[in-house]
């Protein structure tokens, strides 16, 4: 019930982090903390057909919206619960056709004043912690973000005049700030992206590199299992990014998005730095450290220089990216540092694609083993490369190979999803059909 909190968890103030949530009672490795159904969501526009845009179905056959034709659901009732939301866009696409492309974070904003207006009293994803309340860290933006602000407030104001009434800028302002801090992203099993949502009461817990909780979506429903066993008063915390990357590399990404430097066991030790930094072990002369500097320099500015190309490159031009920058890291560094990883995903990427299973495949083996090293136990990621892997062995008609890695990838999300989450049924279905 709303006003009840949420039961076995508390919001509490946590020193140095601003509010937080601790546990009240037990979780074991496994056990559902809390779920938290969508503030607002939108369904990612390169996903339209696959998905139902109200439930987040993924069915083939969806019935499509008669006039935009571009919006697809299960059914009517879903397209009627959809409405109050899709109506801010079923004309605005028509009219607008090939010009209308407002990014995701303008479209969920959009569909946050809607439900806004529509309830204005606290939600049901509000049991803890209110949109309202979002830290925005409005006072710490430098000009870059405030511009980006200013671009995204315009966007909203083109596509969206014909069904809002804005706030005025200072609150639209801080409404941007508060979702780049505290919004999600939703992915499917193979972390693929899905959408964007708001869930409040999810944005209270605090991050850490050695997280006790992972997030899990079913549906437009967020699930919060326990990844470690949380003992009565621990803070829960989970993670906000990709924790595969060197210490270094995940503060500079904290402070970057979410304005503050970790303290937790992983960035005080460094424990796993050197393992994600491996060099080459058969070198006759080790390299220099200043050697080394400008090896990950390197890899910094390629990293950022496929994000960019993947907007613009052929397939071709974007493995071409890899394969040469995997040669030249490859002269220092070991296959299992973190930067070849990197690299070696993206041309995976590229070949799943472009539909060369066997090129995805090889890549796939020689990512998933170090995954398992780097990453803490129970990650998303890990058991998404044992999936992705099992299902190209399956197809390439590998079959004790891609039993294995399937089962691999279920262990994961039996804990992380829960026993029950269709996408475990949908694992063993396909492990089943290969007695
Ligand atoms: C999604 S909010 C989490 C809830 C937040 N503490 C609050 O009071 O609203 C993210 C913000 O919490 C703070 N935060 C989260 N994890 C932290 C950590 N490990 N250390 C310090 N601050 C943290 C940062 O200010 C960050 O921008
Ligand atoms: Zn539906
Ligand atoms: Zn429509
Ligand atoms: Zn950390």
């Amino acid at each position: 019930m709303i006003g009840e909190g949420i039961e076995g968890t508390e919001r509490v103030l946590s020193p140095g982090k601003g509010r937080g949530l601790r546990a009240l009672k037990e979780f074991k490795v496994g056990d559902l903390v809390f779920a938290c159904p969508a503030y607002t969501y939108v369904l990612t526009a390169n996903e339209r057909g696959g998905f139902c845009e109200f439930c987040f179905t993924r069915q083939e056959g969806l019935s499509k919206c008669g006039k935009c034709k571009q919006a697809y659901y299960c059914n009517v009732d879903c397209q009627k619960g959809d409405w109050p939301m899709h109506k801010l866009e079923c004309s605005a696409m028509c009219s607008y056709g090939e010009n209308w492309n407002p990014s995701e974070t303008v479209r969920l904003v959009a569909r946050i004043i809607v439900k806004k207006k529509m309830h204005p009293e606290r939600t049901e994803s509000e049991r803890l912690l209110a949109l309202r309340e979002f830290e925005s860290h409005l006072e710490k933006l430098d000009n870059e973000k405030n511009e980006m602000n200013q671009t995204d407030i315009a966007a909203l104001r083109h596509f969206y005049s014909r069904h809002l009434d804005f706030p005025e800028n200072a609150a639209l302002n801080e409404l941007f700030a508060g979702v780049n801090c505290n919004g999600f992203t939703i992915e499917d099993e193979e972390l693929s992206h899905l959408g964007s949502a708001v869930f409040p009461d999810v944005a209270l817990m605090n991050h850490s590199c050695s997280p006790n909780v992972i997030v899990t979506y079913k549906g437009t429903v967020a699930e919060v299992r326990a990844i470690q066993d949380i003992s009565p008063g621990e803070e829960i915390f989970n993670s906000y990014i990709d924790l595969l990357y060197p210490t270094e590399d995940r503060n500079e990404r904290l402070i970057d998005s979410y304005f503050f430097t970790c303290d937790c066991k992983e960035c005080t030790t460094k424990s796993k730095d050197k393992a994600k930094m491996e060099i080459q072990k058969t070198l006759s002369t080790p390299p220099k450290q200043k050697e080394i500097q400008k090896m990950v320099k390197y890899a910094k500015n390629v990293i950022e220089e496929f994000r960019r190309a993947k907007h613009y490159k052929t397939p071709s031009e974007l493995l071409e990216i890899c394969e040469l920058s995997l040669e030249k890291m490859g002269s220092i560094f070991e296959e299992t540092n973190v930067y070849m990883l990197h690299m070696m995903y993206q041309a995976m990427g590229v070949c799943l694609y472009m539909q060369d299973w066997d090129g995805a495949m090889r890549y796939g083996e020689k990512i998933v083993k170090p995954y398992s090293v780097h990453y803490p136990p129970y990650s998303l990621n890990v058991a998404s490369m044992y999936l992705k892997l099992g299902r190209l062995y399956l197809g390439l008609e590998k079959k004790s190979l891609g039993v294995k890695a399937l089962n691999k990838a279920l262990a994961i999300m039996e804990v992380a999803h829960g026993k029950d989450h269709h996408y475990v049924a949908e694992v063993k279905k396909e492990i089943e059909e290969q007695k």
